[in-house]
């Protein structure tokens, strides 16, 4: 593998930016959040999308030709997360989506019931289950991590009581990464099934829903393709279709059905009954042409340089003094994200200094995942209180959190020591933070007088 020319393969990577400081090549630490997509992938899709038309329903050779290609980029998909013989891939718009397509359809088989979801996760893997089901916490221990221990003791306390257990297959905000088939085994012993909210884990490493080994299975996995380089409106819900067939669609109407009377209403089968109207037909080639290309250079090998990134990261960071990261003693199982808060200074205004002052884009706040950040961050009753009242009444500004950097194979170690620079220069005062007040309308800290400048593209 070439780091080279994985790097020369992000769209957008020699971008500069106006800063305070004049203009800095940009530095996108913000890959958890959505990812840039290929340039090889977005120079083919200017000729895949000369044969552009709808599927299934057209003659003539283009119609022909985006089915083809619509019908192999599910294959490629089943294949990429290593699906089984009996699973399979619904095209969504997103992993919020497909957690949500597979709450209703599960709550409509086991006619609700509980199911287990841990303190870790994005709201998307909370609240479509709370919505449907009676919610089980797996709660994180003191070093914000889930155990398998706490695990089973809860399914055995539940006696064969859970319809499901849902996590993540890796931390949005900790970048922890959860032993999937370990926590599937426990689940299928006590005749739950397991879901993988996937989105923060099939970008970083290989996916293997099928190992093999039946109780080891991962029952259903949901991601997003914007997550891993494709950033197009497509994501997928691949799982068992026995298992997902259940009474009628939710969504219904074109593409849903065999036959439709006055009287009678006769489904398709899947994937086609749960993907109603004209699905997103470039976002699922764009995916599909993605994930080739990601495997051209190989998962284990991305996984690999993430990991050298990582530690060159938490070598430096580890030396500063007055920023802590988010969840404790990183072993080997975590990707490469990282929360993190300074002892006094609001993330919304770090955040702002790192864009600002170095032409840094990362996150700020709680990213999605209140009950997980309100634990490791040890809120209180009263802290959670004064949170909800600063909400409602709009102080966005005083929201507590961290700031989140996520790096992608891509990013360099120099990109890395810019990074580290600026918290060393916040640490040593040489940044005048008193000169950045916060802006209502934008929802963001910024310095007097300096605004970016408004694109010009419509
Ligand atoms: C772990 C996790 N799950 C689910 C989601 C939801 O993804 P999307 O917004 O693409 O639906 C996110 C998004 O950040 C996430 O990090």
């Amino acid at each position: 593998m070439h780091i080279k020319e994985l790097r020369e393969d992000i769209l957008g990577v020699h971008e500069k930016v106006e800063t305070l400081n004049g203009v800095k090549d940009y530095i996108f630490f913000d890959n958890a959040a959505s990812a840039p997509a290929l340039k090889s992938v977005y120079e083919k899709m200017e000729d895949v999308s000369k044969y552009y038309s709808n599927v299934h329903r057209g003659a003539g050779y283009k119609a022909y030709f985006s089915t083809e290609a619509f019908d192999e980029a599910r294959e490629i998909v089943s294949e990429f997360v290593g699906a089984g013989d009996g699973d399979t891939v619904i095209f969504v718009k997103n992993a919020t989506e497909a957690l949500n397509k597979l709450a209703r359809i599960l709550s409509d088989r086991f006619n609700g019931g509980k199911v287990i979801v841990s303190e870790m996760e994005h709201h998307s893997n909370i609240l479509p289950w709370k919505k449907h089901f009676d919610v089980v916490w797996w709660p994180v221990n003191d070093e914000g991590k889930l155990e398998l221990t706490t695990l089973e003791n809860i399914l055995k306390e539940e006696k064969d009581n859970i319809k499901v257990v849902s996590v993540t297959g890796a931390s949005n905000v900790t970048g922890f990464v959860n032993p999937i088939h370990e926590i599937a085994k426990i689940a299928h012993k006590y005749n739950a099934l397991i879901s993988i909210d996937g989105a923060q884990f099939v970008p970083h490493a290989k996916m293997i829903m099928d190992n093999g080994n039946k109780d080891e299975k991962i029952d259903f996995l949901s991601f997003s393709a914007h997550k891993i380089y494709s950033p197009f409106g497509s994501g997928a819900l691949i799982g068992d279709k026995n298992l997902l067939d259940v009474n009628e669609p939710e969504c219904v109407g074109g593409g849903t059905i065999l036959f439709v009377s006055k009287e009678e209403t006769l489904w398709a089968d899947f994937p086609e009954r749960e993907e109603a109207g004209t699905p997103n037909i470039p976002g699922a080639i764009n995916l599909a042409l993605t994930l080739k290309r990601l495997n051209y250079f190989g998962m284990e090998n991305l996984e690999k340089r993430e990991h050298e990134l990582s530690k060159y990261f938490l070598d430096k960071f580890n030396k500063l003094n007055d920023f802590k990261l988010l969840g404790k003693n990183r072993e080997e199982h975590y990707f490469s994200v990282f929360s993190f808060t300074h002892k006094s200074l609001s993330p919304f205004l770090l955040a702002s200094i790192l864009s600002v002052e170095e032409g840094i884009g990362v996150r700020a706040g709680c990213f999605c995942a209140h009950p997980y950040l309100t634990t490791i961050m040890n809120f209180s009753k009263e802290k959670v209180e004064e949170i909800k009242k600063d909400m409602l009444e709009g102080k966005i500004e005083k929201f507590p959190g961290a700031v989140r950097a996520s790096l992608s194979f891509y990013n360099t170690e120099e990109e890395i020591d810019r990074f580290i620079n600026i918290l060393e220069k916040i640490e040593k005062g040489e940044i005048d933070t008193s000169k950045y007040r916060y802006y209502k309308e934008y929802e963001a800290f910024f310095p007097e007088n300096f605004k970016f400048k408004k694109p010009d593209i419509f």
